[in-house]
Order: C-alpha cells, then structure tokens, then sequence
C-alpha cells in the first residue's frame, strides 16, 4: 500500500515529425495496439493508478477517439500550441487542484516500459517521502537525452537537455528517461514558474527539478536496470526495432513457460497472447492482438492468427491458414489453406483444405458466423456463407458451397453431378488438325 493516491499525465500532443506519417505517432502500432496503449495498459497494470490525463494536441481527435474508447478511467486534455513537456504538464493542472498525492509522468511513444517498473518505480518514491523522482538510466551513447546533472556532493540538482549542455554536461552518461513521480502538493507550483529560456524556447518539464532543489524539497533519481524499457520511439526504424525487441522478450517467455518456437527469428507473438505448454511453433507464424491458445497444439508454418482467437487443445492450425475472432476447441485441425473468421468450431472438427468461412457482406457490411459442432467436417474448397450452422457429425461434401444450416449426421453437397465425357479430348485433337493426317 502507497501513502497516497496515484494518477498519471501521459504526454502525447507531439506530432512526431519524424515518423514522417498523416498518422500521429502514438497511434502507431506494435502488434495491432497503438503505442499509447502500451503506455496506458502499463500505468493501470500497476493497480495503483485510479485516473489518467492524456495530453493531446496534433491530429487530437483521432487519439482522444483511441482514449474514449478503450480507457474509462483515462481524459484527454487538450493542448494547442505545443509549447513544451512542462507547458504539456501544466495544461492538467486545473483538473488537479487539490490533489494530495502522486502524479506519475510518463510520455506516450515508450512502449516498451512494464508495469511492474513503474510499480518499482512509485514506491521507490514512496518509501523515500520524496518530493519528486525522476527516472533515469546509464547510456554509453547518451546522445539526444537530458542528461542527470549532480553536484560535488553527487546531489541530483538538475536536468539539462542535450542541446543546452556544456560539453562538460554532455560526457555525463546518466540519463532522464522521461518517467517522473510528482508528490503533487509540493510540487505543482513548478509548473506556473516554468520559463522558455532555452535553445529550443520551449518550456521544459525537466525545469521541475532545479525548482524543487531551489525549494529545499526531497528530490530523487531512480535509475532504471533496463534501458530498453524506455526506448522511445521516433521513427519508422524505430518503431521495428521496439517490435524485434518485444516479440523477443515476448518468445523467450513463452519458451520459458514450455512453448516450443522452432525458429525466434521468424516468428511473431503479441505480448497479449497466451500459449500452453508443449504447443510447437513452426516457422513464418504471425500472431497478433489478444489470443488464447491452448496446450499440445501445432501452428504453421506461415500461420496467422489476427485477433480473438481462443483455441483449445491438440489443434492443428496449418499452413497459409488464417484464423480471426473465432473459438476453436479441442483435437480440432485446420490444417491447410483456409480462412477461418468469426467462427466457432467444436471438439473434433477436421476442415478440409481451403476451406473458407465467408463470414463479411460487403454490401451490408455485416460480419456473420459461422458454427461447426463436434465432429464435423468440411470436404477441401468448400465455401460456408455466413451465418450458417454446421451441426454435429455432418459432412460438408468438397467443393460444395453452403448457405443453408446443415442437420446433425447429414452430408451437404452442391456440385453439379460428375459428367465424363469419354474420349474428348481426343475429338478436340482431331477438329483443330482439321482431319489432315
Ligand atoms: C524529453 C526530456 C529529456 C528526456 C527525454 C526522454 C524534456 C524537455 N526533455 O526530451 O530530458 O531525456 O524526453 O525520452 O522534457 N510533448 C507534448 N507536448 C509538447 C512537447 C512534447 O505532449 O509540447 C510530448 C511528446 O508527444 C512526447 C513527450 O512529450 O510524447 C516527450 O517529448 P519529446 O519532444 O519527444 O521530448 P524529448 O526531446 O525526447
Ligand atoms: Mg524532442
């Protein structure tokens, strides 16, 4: 248990030039879930935090449409023009007037940072009755990072930024990682006597610090183990670099847990899917969003999994098989070439070869499922249009293409009957020589 409340302002009004995007940059995915989510579901994983502040400004009503709906506890706050990170800070401090307690700052393009960090990270702060603790981190090549500045005493006394440092400051290895903790009743004040006199005019939340070192107040620094929880992301090369370095972590815990991945470097795995022990990951497997998947199962090679699939035990999901939305239980396979979306397959289903759920009207776009009970099966190329019901033990002849529910034990064919027309092709042969032996 903290002292006191915890609420948190994440910064996310900047353009993020560099991305070179119409998108703004913390809308930019990993795995599907946008960098402001990452940073989100970190901050409210800590179970310490009741309400979040987002601070919004370019491209505003895209991000705040993202907040709204997906984050209940969270608001966003408008800021225009973008005149700094302490100016960015300070837009919220009407909705904190008389808060007593902490405010955790954190910026909304470091995706990779955990909960269980920031979690470290505030009760740090806590036990040490600290005023305000920044977070930082030692970096061989500091370079573009406010740099941690210590007197003779090795007292923290302040920030300075790279562009404002004496070369002195600049060999300082000791870095701000962004993420700070704001004993708010102490502090605030900061905020309306923060000044732009600085190589970039911009009014520098970093500036708390020397304001609260000039007050006599508790100020700390809490240097993070590891620095790539705090890789911000700047650029396109950036953001594939962060993915490399989540989907690693991500499979090495799956490996941990009993997961065998044949191949690391091809596979991709969304941190928010869960996989059982001794299910096989064969090459080229793509999975991403929130997925469950179960024990003893095969997946790939050159699967994909998009999103909401919920599988059980001993499933075999093949090559060039795509999987969406759907549930699929036990000793159930779709081995080859298939679509399978919006679905919900039972216990012992086999799906043939290329068989395809056509579960979206384009006209109406309406997304319809598709329902397969224990036992069934689906002859190869056979096309099931949404919504249909496949009901137990019934045969799906191959090629056939169903729009009508199909009764228990039943076998539903719709190809025309086989005709053989013998010796055809002998007669075409003999037309095009035109009868000249
Ligand atoms: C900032 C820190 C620097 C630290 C680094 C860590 C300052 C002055 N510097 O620098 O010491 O080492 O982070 O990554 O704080 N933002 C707004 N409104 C603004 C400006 C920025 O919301 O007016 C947001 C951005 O969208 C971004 C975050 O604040 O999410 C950080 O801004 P950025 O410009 O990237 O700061 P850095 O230069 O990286
Ligand atoms: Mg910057």
């Amino acid at each position: 248990m903290l002292e006191k409340k915890v609420k948190s302002i994440v910064l996310a009004a900047g353009k993020g030039t560099r991305m070179k995007s119409e998108l703004p940059k913390v809308l930019h995915v990993i795995f599907n879930k946008p960098l402001l989510g990452y940073v989100l579901d970190a901050v409210n994983n800590t179970e310490y935090v009741d309400e979040n502040f987002v601070i919004v400004g370019h491209e505003s009503e895209k991000v705040e449409a993202f907040v709204k709906d997906n984050y209940k506890n969270a608001k966003c706050i408008m800021q225009c023009p973008q005149l700094g990170t302490g100016d960015a800070v300070n837009k919220a401090t009407p909705y904190l007037k008389d808060f007593d307690g902490y405010v955790i700052v954190v910026c909304g393009d470091t995706p990779l940072i955990t909960a269980e960090t920031i979690k470290n990270f505030v009760e740090f702060h806590d036990n040490n009755h600290a005023d305000l603790t920044v977070m930082s981190a030692i970096f061989e090549n500091p370079k573009n990072y406010g740099r941690i500045i210590r007197d003779k005493n090795n007292k923290f006394v302040a920030i300075v930024e790279e562009k404002d440092a004496t070369p002195e400051q600049k060999a300082v290895k000791e870095i701000n990682a962004g993420i700070y903790c704001i004993n708010w009743k102490t502090v605030s004040d900061a905020f309306s006597n923060l000044q732009n006199n600085n190589a970039q005019g911009e009014y520098y939340l970093t500036d708390i610090v020397k304001w609260a070192v000039g007050k006599n107040l508790s100020v700390q620094s809490y240097i993070l183990d590891n620095n790539e929880e705090i890789f911000g992301i700047n650029s396109k090369v950036q953001l594939a670099e962060a993915t490399k370095i989540l989907n690693k972590k991500t499979l090495i815990n799956l490996m941990q847990e009993g997961v065998q991945i044949v191949d690391p470097d091809t596979t991709y795995i969304s941190p928010e899917t869960t996989i059982g022990a001794d299910t096989i990951i064969l090459p080229n497997v793509y999975i991403t969003g929130k997925n469950t998947i179960g024990k003893n199962c095969k997946i790939g090679p050159f699967s994909h999994v998009r999103d909401g699939a919920i599988i059980g035990n001993n499933v075999r999901i093949g090559n060039f098989v795509e999987i969406k939305k759907s549930v699929i239980k036990d000793n159930t396979n779709v081995s080859h070439l298939s679509y399978i979306g919006d679905s919900e397959l039972g216990s012992r289903v086999n799906i043939g070869a290329g068989t395809i759920t056509a579960n979206y009207n384009p006209i109406s776009k309406v997304k319809s499922k598709t329902i397969i009970k224990d036992g069934a099966n689906t002859g190869s190329n056979s096309v099931l249009v949404a919504p249909v019901t496949i009901n137990e033990m019934a045969s799906v002849a191959a090629g056939s293409i169903i729009t009508k529910d199909v009764e228990a034990y039943s076998l539903a064919v719709t190809r025309s009957p086989l005709r053989i027309i013998s010796n055809w092709v002998k007669m075409k042969i003999e037309q095009l020589s035109g009868g000249n032996k």
